[in-house]
């Protein structure tokens, strides 16, 4: 095999598009959010002039409102759906009408630690301060109407663990009446039995009917949503993006950006404390339309551990992680596998995902919690000799699902191979 810094800078190379990165041929062939901004991470370490530009793209197409869209649709490709025909959003280029995790902040601060070009990476970070400051506002404005402190994502999509078990009780009120006849693209590039079931895709594409009625207008959707969840995991990763924007902006001078994204942050780590569960050691989702934590130990609860959060709570998690490893080769599950629901194969459903396992490691570094932080950088790097840069895998016995030759797998991996966060 080749040496596996080079195998990882040749799946970025070949899935760039020039200024934005498709996670893979075939399966995803636009720019998804958050897979950016993680494949931006993994550009800094051999091209830094790409990183900055892939974040750029991202953020030349948000929206009016703050939002930065989910998909951008940069090409027509009928090998994906639900394609710009379906969303209807209106944009000049086509995107779709629903977010995801805030990772941009998080980014940010990373592409300028890593930089070489200083002089460079300031002016360009300091142009994608009030963007991403803005896309955090449009949060806080637009998902948090009661001013809690959490954001509420609409659509499971956002969350970017598209068929988590811990959808499975608040999508049992979504209804599939009404939905127009579509054919599945995703199941021609992967396997059926490791995708989200037509049941799912049903409520995936009502609720985007629902909002699409609504004109994407994001000042009605949240209250029009019979889906609102508030996901520790996302709310962590936004949590953190504040905290992290907020110090940047300091050192570039932008203080009132500073200011604002630090009391969202602080404001946002002291409300995940009303999502812990002392049964299950972690943050649970909460079905913000029925105001009951739901009882689905799920990796949002564990990547929560990427906000700064205290340390009693890393080491609650960090032991969590301890008593799923006893029954799994590899770490981190997307879900405990306690639960009988747990599938080992089905996409967020049990397999292991590395850019998850990268903010985990990250977050418990930060705490102090080393040796986890390793285990869990092990057991990643052990995953890509076996099978190589897979969009998932199986925990139990390594193998590679979904899409191959992953982008964001091989932007994590280039971390790990540098020593981070170790
Ligand atoms: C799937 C994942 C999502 C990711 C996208 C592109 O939809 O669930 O998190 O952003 O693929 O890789």
């Amino acid at each position: 095999m080749t040496d596996p810094r080079d195998h990882a800078i040749s799946v970025l190379k070949e899935n760039d598009r020039g200024t934005y990165t498709v996670p893979t041929k075939g399966l995803y062939p636009f720019q998804w959010n958050w897979d950016s901004c993680f494949t931006a991470i993994g550009q800094a370490h051999f091209d830094e002039d790409r990183a900055w530009t892939e974040m750029e793209t991202l953020f030349a197409h948000q929206w009016d409102d703050g939002m930065v869209p989910h998909i951008i649709f940069h090409v027509h490709d009928d090998g994906y759906f639900p394609g710009p025909d379906v969303w209807q959003t209106g944009r000049a280029v086509r995107t779709s009408g629903i977010t995801q995790p805030a990772v941009a902040g998080f980014a940010l601060k990373r592409l300028f630690a890593m930089s070489k070009d200083k002089a460079m990476a300031a002016r360009r970070a300091r142009a994608l301060l009030e963007p991403i400051h803005r896309w955090h506002q449009w949060f806080y404005t637009c998902r948090d109407p009661g001013a809690e402190g959490l954001v509420a994502i609409i659509h499971p999509w956002e969350a970017g663990r598209d068929n988590s078990i811990d959808w499975d009780e608040p999508f049992a009120r979504v209804p599939t009446d009404g939905i127009d006849p579509y054919v599945r693209r995703d199941t021609q590039h992967a396997d059926p039995a490791h995708r989200p079931t037509k049941e799912q895709y049903d409520r995936y594409l009502w609720l985007v009917q629902h909002f699409r009625a609504l004109g994407w207008d994001n000042n009605k959707l949240h209250d029009a949503s019979p889906f609102q969840v508030v996901d520790p995991g996302f709310n962590a990763i936004l949590i953190r993006g504040c905290a992290d924007l907020s110090e940047l902006a300091g050192e570039l001078g932008a203080h009132q950006i500073a200011a604002a994204n630090r009391d969202w942050a602080q404001k946002g780590v002291g409300a995940l404390e009303a999502l812990w569960s002392e049964k299950h050691g972690q943050y649970l989702c909460l079905d913000r339309t029925t105001g009951t934590l739901i009882d689905s130990a799920s990796i949002g609860g564990i990547m929560a551990v990427i906000a700064n959060i205290p340390a009693y709570r890393a080491a609650a998690i960090t032991r969590t992680i301890a008593s799923e490893a006893e029954r799994t080769r590899y770490v981190v599950p997307s879900h405990s596998l306690d639960d009988p629901r747990f599938d080992a194969k089905r996409y967020w459903r049990g397999p292991v995902w590395l850019v998850v396992n990268y903010l985990i490691a990250v977050g418990l570094k930060a705490a102090g919690e080393d040796a986890m932080a390793e285990k869990i950088v092990r057991s990643s790097l052990e995953l890509i000799e076996k099978s190589g840069f897979a969009e998932y895998y199986d925990p139990l016995d390594g193998e590679p699902l979904g899409g191959r030759t992953f982008t964001w797998t091989a932007a994590v991996v280039l971390e790990f191979l540098a020593g981070e966060p170790a």
